[in-house]
């Protein structure tokens, strides 16, 4: 089977090549990835001389960069690309704050470039990987389903949003083989230093005030990032065509609750936590009800939150030669 992995170099999309690349069934793997400040190929260096293994740096919003790259893994594959996996997306909620415009060049108009030229080099199935802050804020109480009706609230989860309403009329319109995912916030190894774990991580290390937006008391649902590449496995092989599927391993935590745990493990001090002026239209809380891939699929996470959060602390502490560089960024 072959496939075509874009963003491979960033956090998910890295750790799910090396999950995949386990399975034998797997025979090639082509990582489209324009390697942007959060694009890095010593994410995969442990597999870069794996033959099955191709990298091509390209944007997937160049649409004629696309039809050669898809007309010649056609070739290769002789008409049986399995499927797209589009994980490359400009992903930082303050990042799409200060300059939207490159979340709606990649997020959007590049995965309807991906999507149209799936499409014409018949690839069996998209699967795009979404994310659950299409669906907005929730207060106290609820989480989110499939049929939560999508309620983006940052430039960021706008052009995700927008992205699945393409991928699912593309479905309607088309037929396309499509399938949507929308899992909740990722930690683990490999994670880009300005996302939150990573950031309060390595400023603990350094002495360094932790900062936290308002009154920290917004509530995130927490998933091991391995996890998360299982599921899209089960749904990338199993998943039924045109639909939805919540990934989320139900651990919801205040945002100032993860730092104080991550202060705690590293035995380092509560005075460090500095309270900064909130996010702009900061989203409260988010909660995935993951009951369908789990009822659909039998898929369940399987780290445990203490000893995940542990592992990728550890993991942080002995990888400092992969994060210092990228703190100049
Ligand atoms: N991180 C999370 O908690 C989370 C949760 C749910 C869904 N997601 C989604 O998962 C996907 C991957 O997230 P991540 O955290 O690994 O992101 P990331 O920022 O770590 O990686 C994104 C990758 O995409 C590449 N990229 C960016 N623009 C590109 C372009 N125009 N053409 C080709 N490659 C490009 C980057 O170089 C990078 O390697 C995203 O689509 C994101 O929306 C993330």
């Amino acid at each position: 089977m072959q496939f075509i992995i874009t963003g491979g170099c960033g956090f998910i999309g890295s750790n799910f090549i090396k999950q995949i690349l386990h399975r034998s069934e797997v025979t090639e793997v082509i990582n489209i990835d324009l390697l942007t400040y959060a694009g890095n190929r010593a994410n995969l260096d442990s597999i870069e001389s794996d033959p099955r293994y191709r990298f091509i740096q390209a944007d997937i919003a160049d649409i004629l960069v696309m039809e050669t790259v898809f007309s010649q893994a056609f070739e290769r594959s002789r008409g049986s690309i399995e499927a797209v996996v589009n994980f490359a997306a400009e992903s930082h909620v303050d990042r799409s704050i200060k300059s939207p415009h490159d979340f709606i060049h990649t997020n959007v108009l590049g995965t309807s470039i991906l999507l149209a030229a799936a499409r014409k080099y018949k690839v069996k199935r998209f699967l795009q990987v979404s994310t659950d802050e299409v669906y907005g804020s929730l207060g106290p109480s609820g989480k989110f389903s499939e049929t939560t009706p999508l309620h983006p609230n940052s430039p960021y989860s706008a052009s995700k949003a927008g992205a699945d309403l393409l991928v699912g009329a593309s479905h309607h319109t088309y037929g396309q083989d499509v399938v949507i995912t929308r899992c909740s916030n990722n930690y683990g190894p490999y994670q880009f230093p300005e996302k939150l774990i990573p950031l309060m991580i390595i400023s603990a290390l350094n002495d360094q005030p932790l900062p936290v937006y308002g009154d920290g008391l917004q509530v995130r649902d927490w998933i091991h990032v391995e996890d998360h590449c299982e599921a899209l496995w089960q749904v990338l092989t199993r998943g039924k065509r045109g639909e939805v599927y919540n990934i989320g391993a139900n651990v919801e935590l205040k945002n100032i609750t993860l730092v104080e745990e991550i202060l705690s493990y590293l035995k380092k001090p509560t005075s460090l936590i500095t309270n900064v002026a909130d996010r702009l239209g900061h989203d409260r809380r988010y909660a995935i009800d993951s009951s369908k891939i789990q009822q659909e699929l039998g898929w369940k996470p399987r780290w445990e939150h203490q000893q995940g959060l542990a592992t990728t602390i550890q993991w942080y502490l002995e990888h400092a030669s992969w994060w210092e560089p990228l703190l100049q960024q």
